[in-house]
């Protein structure tokens, strides 16, 4: 794996081997893909002040998560159907989140049950990330399956009323490859209903449209786990959130796969920083990261730490286990030196003023 050494080199690949209709499954955002290009665009415009001579000694890269000591302040977010990326899909992805310490966020949609994920990977801290069904018992059942099998945290994915059109998943007639199955839900649906659009069908008619931020309160009253809500991006759905019982909020567009014309992550990620100030929550973001300067980026910006979504199906691609821990450490090594570049050796000196944005500098 040491031949690629950027996450982009690791992206180039993979989408080199892809087969065409997975290749633009796990590649494409919304609509026009605007935000899809301002998620990397938008950490293009923020630069870093390095302070110098600052005379340190050791560099820590280390934070703590809900709770959970983590090695460095990057995680895995939650894609659907990692099957498709490589044969043992998320048991691999977990594994490699084990061996490096940081967190894994499981999709309910995924192509290995939660409690295989779990077994695969014991040590390793695993969320579950879920929505919430119209049927209550359906997702009252996956709640304590997560936390019978060890699971530390929900997130909950509030930005999916239904799924937004991706026009390569329309033209291909996207579908599941028939070897492989939903494995969390009992019932596999039939062939036919995961065609095309059909996938997007199906899982949105079980979610719940008339969701409200009552849901949460429910969720929390079934569960002692900490609830993250993921796919926030205004100030004040930020503090009904904490209001409604999270933990953590996860500043996500959904990888641009949702809304089009909605802000970069990173753009949005003060605002929410600002709006919770108050309250005792972490915020995490993703959205573009690929490098280790962009989760400096969002650490100078307020994040407790970033996750990435792409990048870690880049590196399953490419190399299973392997190419995950290759991407893991890419970015591990890139933040690094950052902290000691930059003149902040470890992750509590990384404060607001060491990250401006490019207009500061155009007057
Ligand atoms: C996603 N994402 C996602 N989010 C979620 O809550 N549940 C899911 O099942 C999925 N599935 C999914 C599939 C694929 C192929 C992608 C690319 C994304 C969104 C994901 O959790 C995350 O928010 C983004 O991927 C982050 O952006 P980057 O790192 O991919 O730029």
């Amino acid at each position: 794996m040491d031949k690629y050494i950027s996450v982009k080199e690791l992206e180039d690949a993979a989408l080199a081997s892809l087969p065409k209709a997975i290749r633009e499954y796990y590649k494409s955002g919304a609509a026009e893909e605007y935000t899809l290009a301002e998620n990397r665009r938008a950490f293009q415009r923020l630069r870093i002040r390095p302070k110098c001579l600052v005379g340190w000694t050791y560099c820590d890269l280390s934070t703590t998560v809900l709770g959970e000591k983590v090695t460095m302040p990057v995680g895995i977010s939650p894609t659907a159907m990692q099957r498709m990326a490589h044969p043992d899909g998320e048991t691999v992805n977990v594994k490699a989140a084990e061996a490096e310490g940081v967190i894994y966020i499981l999709s309910i949609i995924s192509t290995s049950s939660l409690e295989e994920v779990a077994q695969a990977a014991p040590n390793a801290i695993k969320w579950l990330q879920l929505y919430i069904y119209k049927d209550r018992e359906m997702t009252r059942k996956f709640v304590s399956r997560a936390e019978q099998a060890g699971y530390k945290a929900l997130v909950l994915t509030v930005d999916t009323p239904v799924f937004a059109t991706r026009r390569s998943d329309v033209r291909n007639n996207f579908a599941l490859p028939s070897h492989l199955r939903l494995a969390n839900f009992n019932l596999p649906p039939k062939k036919d209903s995961v065609k095309g659009g059909g996938l997007a069908t199906y899982m949105t008619n079980t979610f719940d449209k008339s969701l409200t931020w009552e849901g949460i309160r429910w969720l929390k009253s079934i569960t002692k786990l900490p609830i993250v809500a993921k796919g926030i991006l205004r100030g004040d759905d930020a503090v009904k959130a904490v209001e409604a019982g999270c933990a953590g909020i996860l500043v996500s567009n959904h990888g641009a796969r949702q809304l089009d014309g909605v802000p970069a992550t990173i753009e949005v990620l003060p605002e929410i920083v600002d709006a919770v100030k108050n309250y005792n929550v972490e915020v995490y973001m993703d959205g573009g990261v690929t490098l280790g300067t962009d989760v400096y980026k969002a650490l100078a910006l307020g994040a407790k730490m970033v996750f990435v979504g792409r990048p870690a199906l880049w590196g399953l691609t490419v190399g299973g286990k392997e190419g995950v821990q290759r991407m893991l450490n890419l970015l591990r090594d890139e933040f690094e030196y950052t902290l000691q570049i930059a003149g902040t050796p470890t992750v509590a000196d990384i404060k607001k003023d060491m990250v401006l944005h490019e207009s500061a500098y155009c007057r």
